[in-house]
């Protein structure tokens, strides 16, 4: 094996998710956050946030569009429809779980298309999707320390995702 090949293996493999933990202060600081991991997207990635009301989901969702470039609206939480669409450096789709009752009713809401598409897609209590999420993933998960600071944990798992977190660190 080439030494290229051989530190690409390292820094991608798809065994072990990698992880990254940050502090936020203020919700502009977790907005920045996502911006920075906005920037890196090049379109098919999914991203799933994970954390109680008020932790931050919806703010670090803001952030992560204006990395994306998305100026068409405001970035709000999609309370009774579950998915709103925006055009950006490249398509995006930010789903609310909040509302679910069952894993499957995520199949009736069609997320499942953006599968193997250019589309970015973010979606708000991811762990209610559970196993129908793809493996190949950036899992956020936000959780207060204080009212105004929260923990941010992020894991990758696959390559794509996992070259996102190396480039993240790199820059940290
Ligand atoms: N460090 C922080 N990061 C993110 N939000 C914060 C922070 N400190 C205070 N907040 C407040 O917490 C709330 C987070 O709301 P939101 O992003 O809608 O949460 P979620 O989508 O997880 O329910 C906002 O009112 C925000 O002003
Ligand atoms: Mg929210």
């Amino acid at each position: 094996m080439n030494k290229t090949r051989a530190r690409r293996n390292r820094s991608t493999g798809t065994s072990k998710p990698i992880k990254l933990g940050w502090v936020s202060r203020s919700p502009e600081e977790t907005r920045a956050y996502g911006e920075r991991i906005g920037r890196l997207l090049t379109g098919g990635e999914w991203l799933a946030l994970e954390g109680k009301l008020g932790a931050g989901k919806t703010q670090f969702i803001q952030g992560l569009a204006r990395g994306l470039e998305i100026t068409d609206r405001p970035v709000t939480s999609p309370t009774f429809v579950f998915v709103h669409e925006f055009r950006g450096r490249r398509p995006f789709a930010h789903v609310d779980l909040f509302r679910i009752e069952r894993e499957e009713d995520l199949l009736d809401l069609g997320i499942l298309e953006y599968l193997d598409s250019p589309w970015v897609v973010a979606i708000e209590w991811a762990d209610k999707a559970g196993r129908f999420l793809p493996a190949e993933r950036l899992t956020i998960r936000l959780t207060h320390l204080s009212e105004t600071s929260r923990t941010i944990e992020i894991e990758a798992a696959g390559a794509r995702a996992k070259k996102i977190l190396d480039d993240l660190k790199r820059k940290n």
